[in-house]
């Protein structure tokens, strides 16, 4: 096992009708700005919630964060924050809307002149303004991380951020807000979800025999409970299951003392930055080429996922990686989630050369957990995907 640091301060309040806890955890004399999506917080009943709990705290909204958190909404958003003199943010929304606001939280101290540079220079956020967060869309953790991912349309930029300043300071998790969130949403965040602990566990065996069996037990969990929560997101017990098992699946527990990966979301936000493509159906077009690609270097803890998740205990170790990633595609697609390119956009001629340009501009020249996929490297993988 590798050594490691961790601390996570992010308390969880966990639960059916938490929501109503809202204002313990806010400084009474604070001056709140309620950050929201495109308005379904305001058909699902989360939107009356929050408002009521909110009742006796000064409060402003800042509402239309759209899905890929766009950077000029941000930055309007950002002058609210400095005209009203708010001390503190409230997402109230998926990965979207919690990314958009640890944005804001950087922006809003940030002492340079555009905060574009934050992403372009991936300068890290040792302090933001405080944030706490309501979540609506269980799917990319970021309710208990602190790591960002913002889009620029005008660049057509997908860029990651983050730093130890920008973990939420208390996040609500209530697993009936799934009700209302619509089955193309589901798939995509148990797609996401299952993604995230690939890139922390498909690596080469490193002796973390707990770190194994918590990334192990987390995909059984997702694969356990995604056909309940497909058909019936108002199982309770099915709910809170996924939505706990989202959390986990990237709050840097099961990273801690591992190699990771992360080659596969390096890649995949290009495709989204280029065609607009859910992250989740992204990660699920890029995944399997990439695990075929890299077939050598990952066979060994590949046939572990294969017996350990999809109980696959015949054949030799490359045959038991290979089923492995014949059934994690499978399994994508048997949520309705295409996996080739062409089937998103008949426009992706070039895409490869585009993306692997991009990388060798960046000086992203080895990525992956033995930094040695390289810019031709990701040409072929994306090659693969058309
Ligand atoms: O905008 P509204 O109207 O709220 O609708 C949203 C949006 O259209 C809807 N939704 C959310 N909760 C709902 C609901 N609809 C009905 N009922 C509810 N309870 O769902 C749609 C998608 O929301 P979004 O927040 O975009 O989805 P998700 O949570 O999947 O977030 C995706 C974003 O997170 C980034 C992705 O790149 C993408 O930009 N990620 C963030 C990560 C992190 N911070 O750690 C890691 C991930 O790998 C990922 O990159
Ligand atoms: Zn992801």
């Amino acid at each position: 096992m590798n050594n490691f640091e961790f601390k996570n301060p992010t308390k969880i309040i966990f639960g059916r009708d938490t929501i109503v806890k809202l204002a313990e955890e806010l400084p009474t004399d604070a001056k709140v700005l309620v950050l929201y999506g495109g308005g379904s917080i305001k058909k699902n009943g989360i939107y009356n919630q929050v408002k009521a709990a909110l009742k006796d705290i000064t409060h402003f909204e800042f509402g239309g964060i759209p899905a890929n958190p766009e950077y000029s909404i941000l930055m309007e958003a950002l002058q609210v924050i400095k005209e009203k003199h708010i001390t503190y943010l409230l997402a109230v929304g998926g990965g979207s809307v919690i990314d958009g606001t640890k944005f804001l939280s950087a922006a809003a101290l940030y002492k340079g002149d555009t905060p574009w540079d934050i992403l372009a220079n991936r300068t890290p956020t040792l302090k933001g303004l405080p944030f706490g967060t309501v979540l609506t869309l269980p799917a990319t953790g970021s309710e208990m991380n602190s790591g960002a991912v913002i889009t620029n349309n005008k660049t057509q930029e997908k860029l990651g951020m983050g730093g130890a300043g920008l973990f939420p300071q208390f996040s609500i998790l209530d697993p009936q807000v799934i009700k209302s969130v619509p089955k193309r949403q589901l798939v995509n965040g148990i797609t996401d979800a299952f993604t995230h602990v690939l890139e922390q566990y498909l690596t080469y065996p490193a002796g973390a025999l707990l770190q194994d069996r918590f990334a192990e037990s987390i995909m059984n969990t997702l694969l356990e409970v995604a056909p309940t929560v497909v058909k019936d997101p108002s199982d309770y017990n099915a709910a809170s299951n996924f939505m706990w098992s989202c959390t986990m699946a990237l709050n840097g527990l099961i990273q801690k003392g591992v190699p990771t990966d992360w080659a596969v979301h390096a890649m995949v936000h290009e495709l989204t930055a280029l065609y607009g493509i859910d992250h989740a159906r992204t990660l699920a077009i890029i995944a399997p080429s990439h695990y075929q690609y890299n077939f050598e270097a990952k066979k060994e803890k590949l046939a572990q996922y294969a017996e350990r998740v999809w109980n696959i205990t015949e054949g030799s170790v490359e045959d038991k990686a290979y089923a492995a990633i014949e059934k994690t595609e499978s399994f994508f697609n048997q949520m309705g989630i295409e996996t080739k390119l062409s089937k998103y956009t008949e426009d992706f001629d070039g895409t490869a050369e585009i993306i692997s340009k991009r990388f060798t501009e960046r000086g992203w020249l080895g990525l992956g957990e033995h930094k040695s996929l390289t810019p031709e490297d990701v040409e072929n993988i994306v090659h693969m995907v058309y």
